[in-house]
């Protein structure tokens, strides 16, 4: 893990802050819950966690400030009673939108995660924070692919695998353009609902996830030859698959027919759905472009447009005095 070190000794008056990433999907999501491929890239938007010892066991976050308390801060109770730690108090600050399908909590989990690592010396490395991420999504959501808790700690474009070690992808250099609908969806309630139609249509479905793996495979060469447009015609797919098991909304509709008559390459729901966010790739890759246009569709929409980039950051570390 990249560390970065004030110099200072005295341990007393130091906290642990550590950063990870959230994460867009360009194709995979819902199918990598059946084992298909998916490509995400880690995102620069981040979620921070700071970590001092103390007398007693605090979580502070937009929520306010509680200790363990799975009502409140499931993930972060998690992750403290996952390891065998003295008390600790821990602040979480966010850019990222909660349920949004940005990957809000496995960041704050790896972000967590890493800052514990880092102040309690547990020696884990990139690979065992992002299966002890894993390990407490599915815990907490009983069902988690391994897409995010990965993609937010080796940050990058990445192919994912399940049962396969993630794989990095060259970046998306291209601009992104995030639209949330401002409502807050439920991984958890998404994915069972999808669970449910693949029990009543097992073919049907079956067949769509397999479509959608193929879409990850081809989409895996346009990435590496910057050929975004014929990406973004593959997210379009993606879309009308995702609408077709059930988890697309008028509004998500809307903001993704938005980007596209604005002029982006290509606009898909990202993450679970239901309501969350879509993502639009758009030409360009600073201010101006098409980014503009593209945002301004959004928000006429009733979206709240998010302008962002891939980020080849992941977990990031840092000792620092207080
Ligand atoms: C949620 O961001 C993406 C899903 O595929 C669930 C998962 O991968 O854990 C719907």
């Amino acid at each position: 893990m990249a560390e970065e070190t004030s110099g200072y000794e005295n341990e007393a008056n130091m906290t642990t802050t550590c950063s990870a990433p959230g994460k867009i999907y360009l194709f995979g999501e819902h199918a990598v819950v059946y084992g298909k491929r998916a490509i995400a890239s880690a995102i620069n938007l981040r979620t921070t966690a700071t970590v001092a010892e103390s007398d007693r066991t605090t979580i502070s976050s937009l929520l306010g400030t509680t200790g363990i308390d799975y009502a409140v801060h499931p993930y972060i109770s998690r992750c403290i009673e996952s390891l065998n730690i003295p008390a600790v108090s821990i602040k979480i600050d966010s850019e990222i939108p909660v349920g949004s399908g940005l990957g809000s909590s496995a960041a704050a989990v790896i972000a967590t995660l890493g800052a514990l690592n880092f102040e309690f010396d547990l020696g884990m490395t990139h690979t065992a924070l992002a299966q002890a991420g894993h390990a407490i999504e599915q815990d907490v959501q009983g069902t988690a692919s391994p897409t995010d808790t990965a993609v937010s700690t080796m940050g990058g474009t990445m192919l994912i695998t399940p049962g396969v070690s993630a794989s990095r992808l060259r970046l998306i250099e291209c601009s992104i353009v995030i639209g949330d609908t401002e409502e807050f969806s439920s991984t958890k309630e998404l994915v069972g609902n999808v669970r449910i139609l693949h029990e009543s249509y097992p073919g049907v479905m079956d067949s769509i996830f397999d479509t959608i793996d193929h879409l990850s495979e081809i989409g895996v060469p346009l990435i590496e030859r910057r050929d975004y447009r014929s990406v973004g015609e593959l997210m379009n797919i993606d879309h009308g698959l995702l609408d077709a098991i059930g988890v697309g909304s008028a509004k998500l509709s809307r903001l993704v027919y938005a980007a596209r008559d604005a002029g982006a390459y290509g606009a898909k729901i990202t993450g679970a759905g239901g309501g969350g966010c879509i993502v639009a790739l758009v030409s360009g890759s600073g201010v101006g472009g098409g980014a503009d246009a593209v945002a301004s569709a959004i928000n006429d929409a009733g979206g709240r447009a998010i302008r962002t980039k891939a980020s080849e950051d992941g977990v990031r570390v840092r000792k620092q005095v207080i």
